[in-house]
């Protein structure tokens, strides 16, 4: 939260061209749009999370990897939707592989200051081969940590994208809100972060294989809405603080930011 950089507002448009009811995602290019945005729940994209030498180390050794059915690690009615394939849990290559990613958001400062995490479950690995898809469903509440007693609250969900956009047709996923749906599709290494009470599906794909990471984060700022005020409003002061400098006002609004956080975290 409140870290140096101003990146964290800057979010270029969604990809993927797609007809129909989809809204294509020009969400925050901007203060203007920010402000406007105000009341939709978080939906905020990490570009390049992870630098290509990752997504290519990661993209060898799931090639080495052995996947089972997605099913085997779904409820009753997630099976039902879900047809993909998934690296076992406990695989230790993938055990590794999730540590980078760990790592790699522990440093990204807008990946700190849009979850406010506090906790996140183990980052797991995914693909859909072509006539692949995941169904409309809400990801369950909580999510157990595998050989532990912890289990986390779902505030969160996360997609990392491990596949170039070029390299498979179908495929994004498709979050819906209160202002309709938005179709996701990012480039190899960026990261989308949505809230987890939001339906959403992961599109047929039709050509190429799609491959990911995914998982989910309990956040110190229960509520969605709560959550996205802050991230909106560290965003404005680091912008503010890079155009104007430091003073009496930004002084405020920063003690303003830290006054909104005391009063709403569960920490
Ligand atoms: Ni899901």
């Amino acid at each position: 939260m409140l870290g140096k950089g101003v990146e964290c507002c800057e979010l270029s448009p969604f990809a993927t061209p797609e007809p129909g009811p989809i809204r294509h995602s020009v969400w925050i290019g901007n203060i203007q749009e920010l402000a406007r945005e105000s009341s939709k729940s978080m939906l905020v994209r990490i570009p390049s999370l992870l630098s290509s030498d990752q997504v290519a180390h990661m993209r060898g050794v799931l090639e080495r990897s052995d996947w089972v059915d997605g099913k085997l690690t779904a409820g009753p009615q997630a099976k039902r939707a879900k047809n993909n394939l998934q690296v076992p849990e406990g695989a230790p290559a993938a055990r590794a592989l999730a540590e980078t990613i760990s790592d790699a958001l522990a440093k990204n400062e807008r990946f700190t200051s849009s979850a406010l995490a506090q906790k996140m479950s183990l980052p797991l690995f995914n693909r859909y081969d072509v006539g692949m898809s995941y169904n409309n469903h809400i990801d369950n509440a909580l999510r157990s940590m595998p050989g532990s007693p912890v289990r986390i609250r779902t505030d969160l969900s996360a997609t990392v994208f491990l596949t170039d956009p070029k390299d498979y047709d179908g495929g994004e996923l498709i979050i819906d809100d209160t202002f309709g749906a938005h179709a996701v599709k990012l480039a190899a290494g960026d990261l989308i972060l949505y809230s987890a009470t939001s339906r959403h599906r992961v599109a047929p794909v039709t050509r190429g294989s799609r491959w990911s990471s995914f998982f989910w984060i309990q956040s110190m700022i229960r509520d969605d809405s709560a959550r996205t005020m802050l991230f909106e409003l560290d965003c404005t002061i680091q912008a503010l603080r890079a155009k104007v400098g430091d003073g009496e006002e930004l002084l405020a609004l920063t003690g303003l930011y830290h006054n909104l956080f005391r009063r709403w975290a569960d920490a």
